[in-house]
């Protein structure tokens, strides 16, 4: 079975996202939504709070998976038999940091290919930084991210919606 992992923070998940998810989806008998720690962030929601947004963002979508790993992708893909990255690509400004992680990845375990998919033009914009920066100041999400996540995210910042 031809399976791809798309990974990422998700804090929060976004229409950015779900339009890479959807789109993988079609493309691949299954995807893996890996929810993974970047240490380079502190995250506004709990792991398991990532995982549930996620889940109920994509339950339309029978052939995806969402589960949560800490260490290295690489290591899990080994761990799993999974050879295929999906990335979103937004911009040129991703291109540099994406293509390091996928020759590092590569690096760590040489069965890894890594597949960009660019962002619709209508995401390009968009991210979870945006999504809790408009959050924080109580506007409106509902262009950003999933409608049934809108609540839950309104909430962590202290607004009801
Ligand atoms: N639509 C909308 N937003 C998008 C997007 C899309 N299609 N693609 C990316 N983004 C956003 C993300 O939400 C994130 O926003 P933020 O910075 O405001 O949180 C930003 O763009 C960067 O995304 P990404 O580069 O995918 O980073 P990430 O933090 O979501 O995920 C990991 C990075 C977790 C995949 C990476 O750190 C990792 O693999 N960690 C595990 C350890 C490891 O193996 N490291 C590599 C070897 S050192």
């Amino acid at each position: 079975m031809q399976v791809a992992v798309y990974p990422g923070s998700f804090d929060p998940c976004t229409n950015g996202h779900l339009d890479i998810i959807s789109r993988a989806s079609r493309l691949f008998e299954k995807v893996v939504v890996a929810v993974l720690i970047n240490d380079k962030k502190h995250p506004a929601f709990t792991l398991e709070e990532r995982v549930e947004m996620l889940k109920a963002a994509t339950c339309h979508l029978s052939n995806v998976e969402i589960i949560s790993f800490s260490g290295l992708l690489a290591d899990f893909m080994r761990q799993h038999g999974y050879s295929v990255i999906v990335k979103g690509l937004r911009a040129v400004s991703d291109f540099e940091y994406e293509f390091q992680m996928a020759l590092t990845n590569q690096a760590l375990n040489d069965k890894i290919e890594t597949v960009f998919i660019p962002s619709s033009s209508e995401f390009m914009f968009l991210s979870s930084s945006i999504v809790k920066e408009v959050a924080k100041y109580n506007g409106d999400l509902s262009a950003l991210v999933p409608k049934e996540l809108v609540p839950k995210i309104m909430n962590r910042f202290g607004k009801e919606k």
